[in-house]
C-alpha cells in the first residue's frame, strides 16, 4: 500500500496520504449557516481517523445559493468566529479541512425549493427536474453572484480552512452554465465551451483575488453530465484545461446530474450495485490534459483497486465509506485491507434531513461497543 501513504503537494500545502474527503453535506448547521458542536465533532473524527484532507459540505455563498436549509454558509461575517472555532478543532486532531463553495443555481433541497420565491439559472426555462420556473440570470445578477464568490472564499481563508474548492459538480449554478441543456444563451456567457465556462473562470479569478496565490483553491467538476445534450467529457476536458493553465491547483472529477437521473441516464450518486471507481475513466482523461493534481471520485472502496488507480491519478476521494467507517484510513493504515463496509444502501441521504448527517449502521455499531 506503498501509494495510498505517499505524500502530496497541493499548492502550497502537503498532505499526508492520498485519501480525500469528498464533500458531504452533513446537515448540521444552524438555519443561519453556523456549524453546531454535533458538525464539529463530526469532522474532528472523521480527522482522528486519518484521512489525508476532508472537504466540508457545501457552503452556500448567499442566501440565494442556498440548496439545503441545515448547510453551511458562508454568505456573512458572523460565520467567521464558530467556523474558526470548527477549524482549529480540525487541525487540532490533524487535519486539512477545505470548504466548498456553493450557489445552487435552481438545483435545491425541496425544503429550500419550497422557500425560495425566484429560481434563477442560465437561461429562461422550466427546469426539468423540478418542473419550477427558472428565471435567466441578468448580466449585473452574474457580477454579484463572482463577487459573492469572492467574498464567501475570503471568510473561508479568514475563518481558518486550509483550502477552498468550488463546486462546479451535480447540476448546480456553474454546472449549469457549462451545460448546453440548460445554457441557451447569447452574451458572452453562453455559446462555445469557453464561452460557457467563462462564469467559472471569472469565479475563479475572483477567488484568487480574494485569497492570494499561495491558498489552495480546488474544483470539483462532472465531466459527464449523465445524459445527452448535458456536458460531455471532451467539453470537460477543455474546461479543465482552461483552469489549469489559470492556475487551479486541484480537480476532483465528478460525473451525473440530477438531470441525468430524470432523463433516465445517471446520478452522482450511484446506488449499489456500482462499479469501483464508476468515473475514473473521466478523471483519467482529465489528468491527460492537466499538469495540476486530479482527484478521482465515486464508489472507491477497495484499497487495492485504489492502490492500482493511484499509479495513474494522484489521489482518491470517498464519501459514503466516511460516513460508515470515519476511521477508515487509520483502519487500512493498520494493514487491515478489507474493502469499505459502506453497501452504497444510500439511507445516509434521508438522514441528512432527518437528523443530520450519519449511517444506520455505523450508529449500530458503535451502540454495540458500548455494551
Ligand atoms: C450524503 C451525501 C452528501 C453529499 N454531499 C455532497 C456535497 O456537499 N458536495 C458534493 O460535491 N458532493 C456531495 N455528495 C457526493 C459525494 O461527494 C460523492 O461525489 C459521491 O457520493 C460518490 O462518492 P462515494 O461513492 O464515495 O460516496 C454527497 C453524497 C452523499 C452520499
Amino acid at each position: 500500500m506503498d501509494r495510498m501513504f505517499q505524500t502530496w503537494s497541493m499548492g502550497q500545502i502537503e498532505l499526508s496520504n492520498r485519501l480525500v474527503r469528498s464533500a458531504t453535506v452533513e446537515g448540521l448547521s444552524t438555519e443561519d449557516g453556523r456549524p453546531t458542536q454535533k458538525l464539529i465533532d463530526k469532522l474532528t473524527e472523521l480527522a482522528a481517523g486519518g484521512v489525508g484532507m476532508i472537504i466540508a459540505g457545501t457552503a452556500y455563498i448567499s442566501p440565494e445559493g442556498q440548496a439545503d436549509k441545515t448547510s453551511t454558509g458562508l454568505h456573512g461575517d458572523h460565520v467567521i468566529q464558530p467556523l474558526r472555532r470548527m477549524c482549529r478543532a480540525v487541525q487540532q486532531a490533524n487535519g486539512i479541512l477545505a470548504a466548498q463553495l456553493l450557489h445552487c443555481g435552481s438545483t435545491a433541497g425541496a425544503q429550500m425549493l419550497g422557500q425560495k420565491e425566484v429560481l434563477f439559472g442560465p437561461s429562461a426555462m422550466v427546469d426539468p427536474v423540478s418542473k419550477l420556473r427558472v428565471e435567466a440570470l441578468s448580466r449585473d445578477h452574474v457580477l454579484k453572484i463572482i463577487n459573492d464568490y469572492g467574498k464567501a472564499a475570503a471568510r473561508a481563508k479568514k475563518a481558518g480552512f486550509n483550502a477552498v474548492q468550488i463546486h462546479a459538480a451535480h447540476g448546480y449554478l456553474i454546472n449549469q452554465f457549462l451545460s448546453r441543456s440548460r445554457n441557451h444563451r447569447n452574451d458572452q456567457y453562453g455559446g462555445s465551451v469557453q464561452n460557457r465556462g467563462r462564469l467559472l473562470y471569472q469565479v475563479y479569478e475572483e477567488i484568487r483575488g480574494a485569497v492570494g496565490h499561495d491558498y489552495p483553491v480546488m474544483i470539483k467538476m462532472s465531466a459527464h453530465d449523465g445524459f445527452t445534450g448535458g456536458v460531455m467529457p471532451e467539453e470537460a476536458a477543455e474546461t479543465a484545461s482552461t483552469l489549469d493553465a489559470l492556475g487551479i491547483d486541484a480537480i476532483e472529477v465528478s460525473a451525473g446530474t440530477p438531470e441525468g437521473a430524470c432523463a433516465g441516464g445517471w446520478d452522482h450518486i450511484i446506488p449499489a450495485p456500482f462499479t469501483e471507481g464508476s468515473f475514473f475513466e473521466y478523471a483519467a482523461l482529465i489528468k491527460d490534459t492537466v499538469q495540476c493534481p486530479v482527484i478521482t471520485v465515486e464508489g472507491w472502496r477497495d484499497p487495492l483497486k485504489i492502490e492500482r488507480a493511484l499509479e495513474s491519478i494522484d489521489a482518491v476521494s470517498m464519501s459514503r465509506p466516511f460516513i460508515r467507517e470515519p476511521d477508515l484510513v487509520n483502519r487500512w493504515a493498520g494493514g487491515d485491507l478489507s474493502p469499505a463496509k459502506c453497501t452504497s444502501c444510500n439511507t445516509c441521504l434521508d438522514l441528512i434531513s432527518e437528523s443530520g448527517l450519519g449511517c444506520i449502521f455505523h450508529e449500530k455499531t458503535e451502540k454495540l461497543k458500548k455494551r
